[in-house]
């Protein structure tokens, strides 16, 4: 369904893709579960011109919304009969919680679709383009398809694996250090990293930390970025907590009526503490594994089957450590602070044996790397 790779897309194809895409990332805060996408509808150029003109455009907003291809068409400034549509996502041709978009581009007339990546949701899968080729509109697909499949990777890896895509955050000092070896981390880095932090907690279905970080730092874990639209709604803070220790007086459940709290502990925890919690509304699972080192595949399985399609990570290094060692994660953001603090029991964010020799080292690929006041941020994919 896809073009051929001797199809070449325009300069213009580029530039307008380019920009439903920028679009589709004003929807990354608030239209999970459902992918991020955005279009654009674009006319010939007008007589006596020379450029192709953008006459609407629109984004995904959220679950239950019209979708990208409906606000764009209901957007434009002139009738679109005639137009080429670009779009992040292939067209959907089912009823979900709205009409399919793929009606509304045989209705509006367009002659041309551009979409940059199919559809992985087992009810769309390439059924979109062939509905829309069958009556007789081109259809091309494939530009910038890399580009689009890493914007919606939450979305993706959850259809493909029905697991969350797992993001380890760690904040970090130059000689790699998570914490000075009394367990005190507040702060490494300094505000921008923060800020950056908040606005990634704001992009995910949940947060995930032990028990051991919740007790050295009582966090909030709820994102408090400026950046978040009206609706926004905070992501569900998941704790790792085998015998159900959680300081009741903590802010985790303190603030509950912000934001969900859901607390995986061993089916050892005391009957009474699993009681105690949930009179406090927080969720409270039990699951398998060692007294100690819960059944992370149980957790992410059971996450999943709530919805949850992106999950990061924050600590402490326990638990990174156990994420890691069982190659659960998906991407890496490490915040690296111009400090040194030493010591050989100062915890890094990967302990545990390690590796033998260099060549077993694991290789990030899709490396971004961002300055944040005086830190650094490099983030990457870990193949998996
Ligand atoms: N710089 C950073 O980015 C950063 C981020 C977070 C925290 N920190 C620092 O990290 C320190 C706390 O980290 P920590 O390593 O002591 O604690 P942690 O990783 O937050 O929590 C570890 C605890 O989680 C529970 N757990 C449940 N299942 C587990 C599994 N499969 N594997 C591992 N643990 C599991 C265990 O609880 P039980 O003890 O009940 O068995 C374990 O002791 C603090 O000093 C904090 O300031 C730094």
């Amino acid at each position: 369904l896809s073009n051929s790779s001797a199809f070449v897309f325009s300069e213009d194809d580029g530039i307008f893709m380019r920009r439903a895409l920028s679009l589709a990332r004003l929807g990354r805060y608030t239209a999970s579960p459902n992918p991020r996408v955005g279009c654009v509808v674009v006319q010939p150029p007008a007589p006596g011109q020379s450029a192709p003109r953008i006459i609407g455009e629109g984004y995904h907003r959220r679950k239950g919304t019209p979708h990208a291809e409906r606000n764009a068409l209901a957007a434009c400034d002139e009738d679109p009969r005639g137009a080429t549509l670009y779009v992040t996502l292939e067209p959907c041709c089912h009823y979900g919680a709205t009409p399919p978009c793929t009606d509304a581009i045989l209705e509006a007339g367009i002659s041309r679709v551009v979409a940059a990546i199919l559809d992985p949701f087992p009810e769309v899968q390439g059924k979109g383009v062939e509905i829309l080729r069958n009556r007789g509109v081109r259809v091309d697909v494939g530009l910038l398809e890399e580009e689009a499949g890493f914007e919606n990777r939450f979305f993706f890896h959850y259809q493909i694996h029905k697991r969350p895509w797992v993001i380890l955050k760690a904040a970090m000092t130059l000689d790699g250090k998570l914490a000075t070896h009394t367990g005190h981390s507040q702060w490494i880095t300094g505000e921008e990293a923060r800020a950056h932090v908040h606005e990634i907690r704001a992009e995910v279905d949940a947060i995930l930390a032990g028990i051991g970080t919740v007790k050295a730092d009582n966090p909030l874990l709820t994102s408090r970025s400026e950046k978040t639209p009206e609706g926004f709604k905070q992501p569900t803070r998941v704790i790792l907590d085998p015998q159900l220790q959680i300081p009741r007086t903590s802010k985790l459940i303190r603030t509950i009526d912000r934001a969900p709290l859901w607390i995986f502990c061993h089916h050892s925890a005391p009957e009474y503490a699993i009681q105690e919690l949930t009179f406090l509304r927080a969720a409270v699972t039990p699951v398998n594994g060692s007294r100690s080192a819960l059944d992370l595949n149980e957790i992410l399985q059971t996450l999943a089957s709530s919805g949850v399609q992106s999950l990061m990570i924050e600590g402490g290094p326990r638990v990174h450590t156990a994420f890691l060692e069982s190659r659960l994660v998906n991407e890496l953001l490490i915040y690296i602070a111009p400090k040194i603090i030493g010591g050989e029991n100062a915890p890094t964010f990967f302990m545990g044996t390690g590796e033998e020799l260099m060549d077993r080292a694991e290789r990030l690929e899709r490396i971004e790397r961002m300055p944040l006041g005086a830190d650094t941020l490099i983030r990457g994919v870990l193949r998996r």
